[in-house]
């Protein structure tokens, strides 16, 4: 997708890689295509299929987008960016770069793999979504993996629609609302192979939706994988104060700043990248609290565990949280 995981401050990537805007050009309404290049022309590292890239769009500000194109030893890297005229402004950079413009990127994360174990992708794209499911399918032609795809999205507001159609041939669906989904998917779900895995990327209530549809059919959990957009505007909250356990060390926590940015402000190095509750990369471990969890990452017996918390978008219920630190 163009998973668009909108940062805010933060450090700027660390050991990436400066590269050159090889290709720019619109997709459809509102969304961007951009290739990134090395400027001496040399074969860029390979990636799981499903990785992001942080691009470094301001001092201090980055944001994370799907890579699209092909994941060994490619020659540039490729995404795809949906404008997001209320967001902080990193698509806005995005939609203005031009051809021969430098960017600084990180190197390549993973955050949604395909299970290499499993008997058949069935592989489910809302939206522009579909960067990472695009990720996803060249590597299943690759490798000769089993797959089909479903492609949700609005009347001339598809991504890749045509390269996808190339690529999958009869194996995509394509369908332009959450009823045609519901009703194309839900007896595809109901007959799938032992050892299928799904990989749903979309709008949350999509990702929602398709979690329902895989319970009501049986699916395992274990076989169900999902990457959201991210939270969406989250309230302020309540201000509280966190507790480093190992030092004693008391953080307050202000409303409207996360966890996250008041642990990095005071130089406690907590490692990030999507800064939504997507990505999983913030998760800190907790001693003592009660958290509200406000991320898509954790599992609900995690959360309800109570002992790990995504600093990002999760904050205490009450005054006080003792974290692992
Ligand atoms: S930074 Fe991605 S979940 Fe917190």
């Amino acid at each position: 997708m163009t998973l668009t995981l909108e940062t805010v401050a933060g450090e700027g990537v660390s050991s990436g890689l400066a590269l050159t805007v090889r290709e720019a050009r619109t997709l459809c309404a509102g969304i961007r295509h951009v290739a990134l290049a090395d400027p001496d022309g040399r074969a860029l590292p390979s990636f799981t299929p499903g990785s992001h890239l942080a691009v470094d769009w301001a001092e201090g500000r980055r944001n994370s987008y799907s890579l699209t194109g092909p994941s060994i030893e490619p020659d540039h890297y490729a995404i795809s960016v949906r404008l997001d005229e209320n967001g902080h402004g990193g698509s806005r950079w995005i939609h203005d770069l031009q051809p021969g413009q430098t960017v600084r990127v990180s190197r390549p994360r993973s955050a949604f793999a395909p299970v290499l174990t499993a008997r058949h992708h069935l592989l489910v794209a809302g939206g522009i979504g579909v960067t990472p499911i695009l990720s996803h399918v060249r590597a299943a032609l690759e490798w000769g993996r089993s797959f089909e795809v479903f492609y949700s999205f609005r009347d001339r507001q598809g991504a890749h629609v045509d390269e996808l159609a190339a690529l999958c041939g009869d194996r995509l669906v394509t369908v332009s609302t959450p009823d045609a989904l519901r009703e194309t998917l839900v007896p595809t779900l109901a007959d799938q192979p032992l050892g299928a895995h799904v990989y749903t990327c979309g709008p949350a209530p999509m990702i929602a939706a398709v979690a329902d549809w895989t319970r009501d059919c049986g699916w395992p959990p274990g076989r169900v994988h999902s990457e959201a957009f991210g939270s969406g505007p989250l309230p302020d909250g309540a201000p509280f104060a966190a507790t480093l356990g190992r030092t004693g060390m008391i953080i307050p926590v202000p409303s409207g700043t996360s966890l996250l940015e008041a642990l990095l402000d005071k130089g406690i190095n907590v490692p990030n990248l999507c800064r939504q509750g997507v990505c999983g990369e913030c998760r800190l471990s907790v001693r003592g609290g009660r958290i509200e969890h406000r991320d898509m990452f954790l599992t609900e017996d995690e959360k309800a565990s109570g002992d790990s918390i995504m600093p990002c978008v999760s904050r205490a219920v009450g005054d006080r949280l003792e974290l692992d630190l």
